[in-house]
């Protein structure tokens, strides 16, 4: 492995080289203005929408206009890399441009116009002669991280890795009953490159926290050990309708108040079982949704996750017992979809080292930590050495139009990115 100590060498934490803060800032800006939620610094870019696209055409424009290679494949996944290697295997970093709803601009397009902003560093450097590289750099962004639209979360690096059949993931539907394959062709990103993609030689993923930890101790870098399982159910729950005044409680059979129980349950589950445990009801829908109507259906999803994989086990199987008294007891049925399941992650020690090693190297505090949130980073260490690099989150905020990164924490985050490749370049993996 390549030391970090001030050596001369290709290696960047040696050389000074820097990235340009005001540019990446004014990408971040450009692109977050596409699908930008009216009256915030917020955006909603929803997998595959017309913003989604013109998001696309916007980042791929810059990557084109750096004469990189690229290559976009049959889930839409977008891969640009340095021209000139003949097949010699990247060192990868990316991300996702797609957003929640009521998104930010940071949340995923930190680590895609982070890694442009690495990778057009490296090329200047490279025509000045100031650095030699042996494999080159891509950056990508990879589909549906959000799962928003089209769950599960991290659909296109899961894809990519090999993790689900392209055509499966295909035919999965969003709530209205969009087509994931037809809504990628009608948006002009179903591309010929072939799935499985070819494993890079390293991948590593520059991400804003969206958490409170780096903020609280005013720590510099996170330097991300792996990320927490996460399981997704859907329920819905099948009752009577009937009406709201003349029906007594004995006669009902109300899936609305199901569900509102089985939320309560959610959280006192979390109490019992304590940290790392969380739990989140984030979507409710009930049928008719009316003020004097007890509903007919009611719709919830459940988010469960942990770091420890035994325990998640413990928490979904108390969960499935819960839903199943309480829906028996008022009468209703239950039907259950399991919309994301992944386990807890462990990224790699060597690349945990080098991240950790860079940021010290350029004089970072950093604190090594878990992802509380999923990442495309998860899927790749499943084919090659991986880890990530996380940067401040102003209040922990973020999945909200308020989240906000400093401009100081995003060149921060994305020096220690162009350190990190540049090593991860000369770094062999036993
Ligand atoms: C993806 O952002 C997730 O962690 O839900
Ligand atoms: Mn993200
Ligand atoms: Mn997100």
């Amino acid at each position: 492995m390549i030391d970090a100590d001030p050596e001369p060498s290709a290696a960047g934490a040696t050389t000074g080289l820097r990235i340009d803060s005001d540019r990446l800032v004014s990408r971040l800006m450009a692109l977050g203005e596409i699908g930008a939620i009216d009256g915030t610094t917020g955006c909603a870019r929803l997998a595959l929408t017309d913003e989604d696209r013109a998001g696309r055409d916007l980042v791929v424009t810059w990557m084109r206009d750096l004469g990189l290679e690229i290559s976009i494949d049959g889930i839409g996944n977008v891969i640009a890399t340095m021209p000139g290697f003949d097949g010699v295997a990247p060192v990868m970093t990316g991300s996702h441009i797609d957003t929640v709803g009521t998104g930010g601009r940071y949340d995923g397009n930190l680590g895609v116009l982070g890694g442009l902003e690495v990778i057009e560093t490296v090329i200047a450097a490279r025509e000045r002669g100031e650095l030699e590289l042996t494999r080159p750099l891509a950056v990508g962004f990879f589909s549906d991280e959000e799962g928003a639209r089209f769950p599960p979360d991290m659909l296109g690096s899961l894809v990519y890795v090999g993790g689900m059949a392209v055509e499966d993931a295909l035919l999965i539907e969003d709530a209205n009953g969009a087509v994931f394959g037809t809504e990628l062709e009608r948006i002009g990103y179903a591309g010929p490159a072939p799935l499985p993609g070819p494993a890079p030689h390293a991948f590593v993923e520059l991400h804003i926290e969206q958490g409170p930890v780096l903020e609280d101790e005013d720590v510099t870098i996170g330097v991300v050990e792996g990320v927490q399982g996460i399981s997704w159910t859907e329920l819905t729950l099948n009752g009577e309708s009937c009406h709201a005044g003349t029906t007594p409680m004995r006669l009902r059979h109300d899936p609305g108040y199901v569900a509102a129980r089985i939320s309560a349950q959610v959280r006192e589950l979390t109490s019992e079982f304590g940290e790392p445990q969380v739990g989140t009801v984030g979507a409710i829908t009930l049928v008719p949704n009316l003020v004097n109507v007890v509903p007919s259906i009611a719709t919830l999803t459940v988010d469960l996750r942990n770091t420890d994989e035994d325990t998640l086990q413990r928490a979904e199987t108390k969960f499935r017992g819960f839903v199943a008294t309480t829906a028996e007891a008022e009468g209703v049925g239950v039907e259950t979809r399991m919309l994301a399941r992944f386990e807890p992650v462990e990224f790699d020690e060597q690349v945990i080292d080098i991240v950790e090693r860079s940021a010290g190297a350029l004089g970072m505090s950093s604190r090594r930590m878990p992802s509380g949130a999923g990442h495309d980073a998860q899927m790749f260490a499943r084919v090659c050495p991986t880890a990530m690099i996380f940067t401040k989150s102003v209040n922990g905020i973020s999945h909200n139009v308020t989240e906000y990164t400093e401009p100081e924490d995003l060149e921060a985050g994305t020096n220690v990115l162009l350190q990190t490749m540049l090593i991860l370049a000369e770094t062999e993996f036993g």
